[in-house]
């Protein structure tokens, strides 16, 4: 197990021992932890040592888990696997899984708030950015516009809006993270950052609802089948592909500027590449 693994489990220790705790363990459990290791991955290469991003990968972590949990409800995309195993509303109930989510989210300005490892500058950095990129900047808008578009009225330009919202708020936020704890001040250019690794990350995620099983994802398959407006709707597969190809390279070019040794977050972006 990973040292931040070990952390989730110590930190779901301190919970009160109850249904919603129990279920947020189940939630958490088995997620790839793409938006912490990219936070740990720029903290590296700022000469930082990646357990000082714990505590805010750890809020993060429980908003993504949140996010899903959410995203799977019935009156959403209606998904009764996610994690390689039961949805949460499947496992437990549908309002169990409602009142979780709550938590995750409440819990997460908790855990940054009660850090020992930021000073209070850093931590309202990190608690305005979870709630603009989880919120009405990022993920929650994103959402919105995902549940109102359908595959016959979608664009490039919308396309790009629903992304860059729902998946890209969550990673502008990794990226923001490491350079709140270094105290550097160049927000546009990590914020651009995450918008890049998110767009490839929904591109990617879309494109394997076409061309993996449920088993490899771990989750379903919804979007085609509930005529959800996806990267799918406007670009053939090969045309996709293309396109991811294409971002990949356009996000090599970008760090090419970073201030940051780039050579671990590389490597976790060439792992992002072949997976
Ligand atoms: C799922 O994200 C939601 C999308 C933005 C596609 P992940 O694929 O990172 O899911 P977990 O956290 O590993 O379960
Ligand atoms: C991203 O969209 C979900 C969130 C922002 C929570 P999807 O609906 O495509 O995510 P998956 O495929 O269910 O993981
Ligand atoms: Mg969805
Ligand atoms: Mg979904
Ligand atoms: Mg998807």
């Amino acid at each position: 197990m990973s040292n931040f693994e070990r952390h989730i489990e110590d930190y779901l220790k301190t919970l009160r021992p109850c249904t919603i705790s129990e279920a947020m363990a189940y939630a958490l459990d088995g997620g790839k932890r793409f938006r912490p290791r990219i936070i740990f991955a720029i903290l590296e290469g700022m000469d930082i040592n990646e357990s000082k991003g714990y505590d805010a990968a750890l809020a993060l972590e429980l908003i993504q888990t949140y996010s899903l949990i959410h995203d799977d409800l019935p009156a959403m995309d209606n998904d009764d696997m996610r994690r390689g195993k039961p949805s949460l509303h499947k496992a437990y109930r549908e309002d169990i899984a409602i009142l979780t989510g709550d938590q995750l989210l409440t819990d997460s300005f908790r855990v940054v708030s009660a850090s020992k490892e930021y000073d209070d500058r850093c931590k309202v950095n990190i608690i305005k950015a979870l709630s603009s990129f989880a919120g009405m900047d990022g993920m929650i808008y994103g959402q919105l516009l995902d549940v109102t578009a359908d595959d016959k009225h979608i664009d490039k330009d919308s396309l790009f809006e629903i992304q860059d919202n729902k998946t890209g708020g969550l990673f502008k936020i990794s990226c923001l993270i490491p350079m709140y704890i270094k105290g550097e001040e160049n927000e546009d250019y990590y914020i651009r950052l995450g918008s890049m690794i998110g767009q490839i990350f929904q591109n990617q995620d879309d494109l394997f609802d076409m061309i993996k099983t449920e088993q490899e994802m771990g989750k379903n398959r919804s979007d085609v089948k509930n005529g959800k407006g996806t990267a799918l709707s406007i670009y053939s597969i090969d045309e996709l592909k293309a396109l991811i190809d294409e971002e990949f390279e356009e996000l090599d070019k970008y760090l090419d500027q970073a201030s940051f040794d780039t050579s671990r977050l590389k490597e976790l972006l060439y792992k992002l590449k072949t997976r």
